[in-house]
């Protein structure tokens, strides 16, 4: 490991990356982003470092972080990938491995979930030919509303996909209780959450598998990078080969034979003894980051803690700042027995209209407030999904009403009290 961040770089290098690192946004003067990546000395000196050794690919930094994150959730495993999507990705096609026999999705099945969301928590499945089902949302907490849950279950339901709205749990009593008394698979999108808890128990550990995004808007970042964990012992090898382009061998990246018995196997109709390497027991991906992004990913993940409880912070903060807007705005709300740990903070126009929303977001830009709306809105109104087939389960109004009404603003830990009292004046006086 490269020691010493003064030590080890010249001048020249260290003068880029720390103007590079510590750029301070003064509010009203710089623009305020929504979302953004926090990043120090030693997260660069780890991915020097992992691009020093020239191994590149997956390696020593990705192994001590997919070890370091199971443990951190208990999990079974973990497997780094190289985007959020593609670990969505991943869990739902480890799902539809013929190695689990019955309980293998099929096309044509059936998978609840919402419409107000972001594209690649559903896209696996409608790619694999499954149909969504889609349930309404609550406004304030962003997630499934379940009380028509037991409507949407037909003989051809096999699982449950939900993401973790703005690092906001859904209801996991509810959601948890259906899957194991209807016998579905749960994966938990859990990309905009790491970190939050549902009744003291950390989301992700709920689902047969989790997800996870480090894109540099997220909790940590690795640039682009992913994981998936895994919690059911079934699903390990299977995950690992749709990874690892379907092959049925598991060795790590440069090692041979770990099975002991590389050479007499026989498998399909291939010849007997038939270099296991060179098996595929999936029509699998190859989803693999770099050593370079693991070694950010772990740096970052050090610090996991001061991140979290900074968004925390941040969220109340600007809750508290905001609460006198309530004749206008609805203000989120955690999840009954939820700790969230905030991606974002969701505001609605009480009333109005998406114009009225448009006109307070132009707004907000203009005074140098970055907004977002939520992800893809109502995805079936969406051009891509217009003609996808699904169900709907009751109606999308609250999925409609926030496509209409809803924005958020940015909690992440590079924002001060001073960034959030600057956002809460510029509100108030367009209210007030
Ligand atoms: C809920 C959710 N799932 C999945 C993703 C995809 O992650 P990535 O951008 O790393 O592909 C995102 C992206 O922000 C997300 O918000």
């Amino acid at each position: 490991m490269i020691k010493n961040f003064n030590d080890t770089l010249q001048q020249d290098l260290k003068n880029a990356i720390q103007n590079n690192i510590h750029k301070k946004i003064k509010p009203g003067i710089d623009y305020i982003p929504v979302t953004g990546k926090v990043l120090n000395e030693t997260d660069i000196l780890y991915g020097l470092d992992a691009t020093a050794d020239a191994w590149l690919t997956t390696g020593r930094y990705a192994k001590e972080f997919e070890l370091k994150f199971k443990h951190f959730f208990g999990a079974r495993s973990c497997l780094l990938v190289n985007s959020g999507s593609s670990a969505n990705l991943l869990a739902f096609y480890t799902l539809t491995s013929p190695k689990l026999g019955k309980d293998a999705i099929q096309p044509d099945d059936e998978i609840i979930t919402v419409a107000a969301g972001f594209p690649t928590t559903i896209n696996p499945l409608i790619q694999f030919g499954c149909v969504p089902v889609f349930l309404d949302i609550n406004v304030n907490t962003g997630n499934i509303d379940t009380n028509l849950l037991q409507e949407a279950l037909t003989p051809k339901t096999k699982a449950v996909i939900l993401a973790h709205t703005l690092g906001n749990p859904f209801n996991l009593e509810v959601i948890s209780n259906f899957c194991k008394q209807h016998h579905l698979w749960l994966i938990e999108d859990n990309c905009d959450a790491l970190g939050a808890t549902y009744n003291h128990k950390l989301t992700g550990t709920f689902g047969h598998l989790a997800t996870f995004s480090f894109y540099p808007a997220h909790h940590i970042t690795m640039g682009e990078g992913g994981a998936v964990i895994v919690n059911d012992h079934r699903l390990v090898k299977i995950a690992e080969s749709f990874r690892d382009w379907g092959r049925d061998c598991y060795c790590e990246p440069g090692k041979d034979n770990t099975c002991g018995c590389r050479f007499t196997q026989q498998f399909g109709n291939l010849p007997e003894g038939y270099d296991h390497k060179y098996v595929y027991s999936h029509i699998g991906f190859n989803l693999k980051l770099t050593d370079m992004q693991a070694a950010i990913g772990l740096s970052q993940f050090n610090r996991i803690h001061f991140f979290i409880d900074k968004r925390r912070d941040n969220f109340s903060y600007l809750y508290h700042k905001l609460s006198h807007l309530q004749d206008y705005l609805i203000l989120p709300e955690a999840t009954p027995h939820a700790d969230p740990s905030w991606f974002g903070f969701l505001i609605s126009l009480k009333s109005g209209n998406s114009q009225q929303r448009q006109a307070l977001q132009t707004y907000l830009e203009e005074q140098k407030i970055g907004t977002r709306l939520l992800f893809g809105g109502n995805l079936l109104c969406q051009p891509a999904y217009l003609n996808i087939k699904h169900r709907i389960v009751g109606e999308l109004i609250n999925t409609n009403f926030v496509m209409n009404c809803s924005f958020w603003l940015g909690v992440w830990p590079g924002l001060s009290h001073e960034h959030l009292d600057y956002m809460a004046l510029k509100l108030s006086t367009y209210f007030i």
